[in-house]
């Protein structure tokens, strides 16, 4: 280590090709959430930490160990986001877009922060990207957006994921089921974690999200939410279904399935991994019929889901950039202008290039065009300024040519095409 600086635990800097892959997730998914009709909204990165606290839950392990709050000089505490949809209700609300036009579909593509502790999946700054439906109730919705989801992760050619879903009713009938699920945590209390037996009384739908071994084995025969569905929650799950089916989607009911953030009823869903470990969901979200109202809103039914960008990384290979097409070498100072004069119209015409600048000696340029895998070279000497040419030289067999200046975009698109014709590399190895 050669600085005294260091990032911060769980903060990481991320480099080319990392950083390629994570952008190709991304634009993967916006073009997704264009097709869907999805605009892009971008709240702030740091909110009063109120809206979290009543948003996401008190009893939720994100408001409890893990948002990175701080008081500013004004004395008022404020909370980096851990998540975008309590910012996203607070912004349709603060800009009474609920007044204009109840129907709102958004997505966001940003860092997240949670104090977590890292390991392999699991960051303090991540990155997401999600969409959101406001105003509507229909199971159709659902339906839609779950198969948005489907898409975008089969797009990437993400594999071995499940996608699970459940109900987890309204509030007209999670009370009998919270009750019941009371109850029975009550007769194996001894064998839960402290964390979980707190929640008993404080915030009971919570255990069935804890992570730990012990809890989960010691849950396995807890009552089902979608036991206690009222006769609405449970034609909407039925109707939810029946449209995942006619799309001939795979999915899995899971009962334990209650999602880790209190604004939750009806429909919830994961997408998991089987090649990850504890940080199995790459995906996640569900409906939030009673955020808007809870924020001080009408009452709004709602609906999304988002996903971890890093994550996702994990398990895909993207394309990666291949090397520039052309690396333009003036050997002179004088053929600089002209190198790049070039370079624009190579640019203008799409084409990847770059100036061979910083390197002293035509060796040292060739082997840099070389190190980062330029397709041909563009050599600007002495002869080529004066006589108006460049010359020309496909990396992967040597193959050479004079072009005349005003030739030089068609002339490369040649010898590129002549290459894939053949059975040449398309970079030099
Ligand atoms: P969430 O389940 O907390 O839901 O997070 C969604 C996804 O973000 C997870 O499935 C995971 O892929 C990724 N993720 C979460 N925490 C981390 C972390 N520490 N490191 C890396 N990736 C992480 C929400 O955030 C809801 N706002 C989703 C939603 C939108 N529900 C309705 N609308």
């Amino acid at each position: 280590m050669n600085n005294k600086f260091q990032s911060i635990r769980g903060f990481n800097d991320i480099f080319y090709p990392e950083s390629y892959k994570l952008q190709y997730i991304e634009n993967i998914a916006r073009q997704y959430f264009n097709l869907y009709n999805f605009k892009e909204i971008r709240t702030p990165l740091l909110e009063k930490t109120e809206l979290f606290v009543r948003g996401i839950g008190t009893g939720t392990d994100i408001v409890e160990k893990e948002m990175y709050t701080f008081e500013d000089s004004n004395g008022e505490s404020l909370s980096l986001r851990p998540e975008g949809t309590a910012s996203i209700v607070r912004a349709y609300l603060e800009h009474s877009i609920d007044k204009q036009d109840p129907i709102q579909k958004w997505f966001y593509v940003g860092p997240m922060f949670r104090h977590e502790r890292p390991q392999k999946g699991r960051f303090r700054q991540f990155y997401q990207a999600g969409c959101e439906v406001l105003g509507i109730a229909d199971p159709f919705v659902d339906v839609e957006i779950i198969k948005l989801a489907q898409t975008i992760i089969d797009t990437l050619s993400v594999n071995g994921i499940t996608i699970r879903i459940n109900s987890i009713g309204c509030p007209n009938c999670r009370p009998q089921y919270t009750q019941a699920l009371k109850s029975y945590l009550n007769t194996i209390k001894d064998k839960l974690c402290d964390d979980c037996k707190r929640r008993i009384d404080t915030n009971p739908l919570r255990v069935l999200d804890c992570k730990k071994h012990g809890c989960i084995a010691a849950t396995s025969n807890a009552p089902k939410t979608i036991d206690y569905l009222c006769s609405d929650c449970l034609t909407h799950f039925n109707a939810v279904k029946s449209g995942l089916d006619s799309l001939k989607m795979d999915y899995l009911i899971d009962a334990r399935l209650v999602r880790g953030l209190d604004y939750y009823s009806r429909t919830v869903f994961e997408f998991t991994t089987e090649y990850m470990g504890a940080q199995n969901a790459v995906l996640a979200g569900g409906r939030y019929d009673y955020l808007v109202e809870l924020l001080g809103g009408a009452h709004t039914p709602a609906i999304g889901f988002a996903m971890g960008i890093e994550r996702i990384s994990e398990l895909i290979h993207a394309p990666s950039i291949e090397g520039p097409d052309v690396f333009i070498i003036p050997l002179l100072e004088e053929a600089k202008q002209k190198a790049l004069e070039i370079a624009l119209r190579f640019r203008e015409a799409g084409t990847i290039c770059e100036i061979g600048y910083g390197e002293k000696t035509i060796k040292s340029m060739m082997r840099r065009a070389d190190r980062l895998k330029s397709f041909a070279v563009a050599i600007i000497g002495k002869d080529e300024l004066k006589e108006g040419y460049v010359t020309m030289k496909r990396l992967s067999d040597g193959h050479q040519e004079k072009v005349k200046d005003s030739d030089i975009v068609s002339a490369f698109q040649h010898i590129k095409k002549e290459a894939s014709a053949s059975s040449l590399p398309a970079r030099s190895e």
